[in-house]
């Protein structure tokens, strides 16, 4: 690795710190370096908190002629916090390396033309497909102006995902359920069908690792989950979408989307509300509606190796492009991501 690349992947797993906190910014890390020596380092840690920049320069006294490793272009922009690419200016820094130009019309080349009008060197693109990787939700919804979808299920070895009567069945073991509380806090709205609300009477909130709750999404058409589930009652939001039922009681609120195109409906209403990502979680039915509706763009299948022998299939889904892991000693990880969605 060369010095560049070494430096990239310690802003790179510093942005990953932010982890479900930080959601809808992107992750962002940066290390600050002069001859060798590093000077300070930092990430942004939460949502409306410093940005990376300003946490690396805190305590630092003399910046002057170092190198600052960003692993997103420095923000031109005042939003929550004063732009970064004056704060590097201001600390005189002499050479820039980002991993990734910042796609959102809010920065989008900008911070790179400050920083190289006040004489700064700016090198872009080094480490810049892992950082794509990790920011490949707050990228793909700056890009595409429409919400980045992860379908995630679990199966038991003979493709099931619950029993005959809609009685759920635990899949997953003790780490594939953390996996999968850390994706909930990494997406800013997790969504259900009617039938999986009704059936299983999920909270659909982040418990089981660090990191923000979801907004909480149903798509019931006809408006019949029931009154007690917990996602009705508890002290959540949640956001239910009907043909033709609107109506708000405290913080659960229902909202008509009409029934042409009724999926679709729910897409714009996602991108009108700047909902960047959707951990869509079940059941088969709904899964497979935005499989063949709505592009799906990244799928994780966790699979047991025990059978069920029946009960309700699991998607169809083609996994020919899936990366397998093993996750403990009876659950496989299964993760596909779009051709498309890196670029
Ligand atoms: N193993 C797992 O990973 C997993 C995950 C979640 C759930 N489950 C299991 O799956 C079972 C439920 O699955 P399911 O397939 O029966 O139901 P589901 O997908 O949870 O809900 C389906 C219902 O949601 C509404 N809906 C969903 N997509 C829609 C669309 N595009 N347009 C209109 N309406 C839409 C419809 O309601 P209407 O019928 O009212 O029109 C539809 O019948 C439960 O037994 C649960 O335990 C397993």
């Amino acid at each position: 690795m060369l010095t560049d690349e070494i430096w990239m992947q310690r802003a790179l797993d510093l942005a990953q710190l932010g982890g479900g906190f930080v959601v809808p910014n992107p992750w962002v890390g940066c290390v600050v370096v002069r001859d060798g020596i590093m000077l300070g380092e930092g990430y942004h840690a939460h949502y409306g908190g410093p940005h990376a920049e300003v946490r690396a320069f805190e305590g630092i006294q003399d910046a002057s002629g170092s190198t600052a490793y960003v692993s997103l272009e420095p923000c031109s922009h005042t939003g929550k916090t004063p732009p970064c690419a004056n704060l590097l200016i201001k600390h005189q820094v002499q050479r820039v390396v980002i991993c990734n130009l910042d796609p959102n019309p809010l920065v989008a080349g900008q911070g790179v033309a400050k920083l190289q009008a006040a004489g700064i060197d700016v090198q872009i693109g080094v480490l810049s497909e892992k950082g794509e990787l990790i920011n490949r939700r707050f990228f793909y919804y700056h890009r595409n102006q429409r919400s980045y979808i992860t379908v995630k299920y679990a199966s038991s070895a003979d493709q099931f995902i619950a029993h005959s009567n809609g009685h759920a069945q635990v899949f997953s073991n003790a780490i594939s359920h953390q996996l999968v509380h850390r994706l909930r806090a990494e997406h800013q709205a997790i969504l259900v069908g009617v039938n999986t609300a009704n059936a299983d009477n999920p909270s659909l909130t982040t418990r089981s690792w660090p990191g923000n709750s979801p907004l909480r999404f149903v798509l019931d058409p006809q408006a019949r989950m029931d009154d007690n589930l917990v996602l009705l009652q508890d002290e959540f939001p949640t956001y239910i979408f009907t043909y033709s039922v609107t109506k708000s009681v405290g913080n659960k609120q229902w909202i008509a989307l009409g029934s042409v195109d009724y999926l679709k409906t729910f897409m714009t209403y996602c991108q009108e509300n700047s909902i960047q990502s959707i951990l869509i979680e079940g059941g088969a039915r709904t899964i497979e509606t935005f499989m063949q509706e709505i592009e799906v763009q990244e799928i994780i299948h966790i699979e047991s190796n025990e059978a069920l022998d029946s009960g309700i299939a699991a998607p169809h889904i083609d996994e020919s492009y899936a990366k397998k892991y093993s996750v403990g000693s009876n659950n496989s990880w299964r993760i596909q991501l779009g051709k498309e969605n890196l670029a």
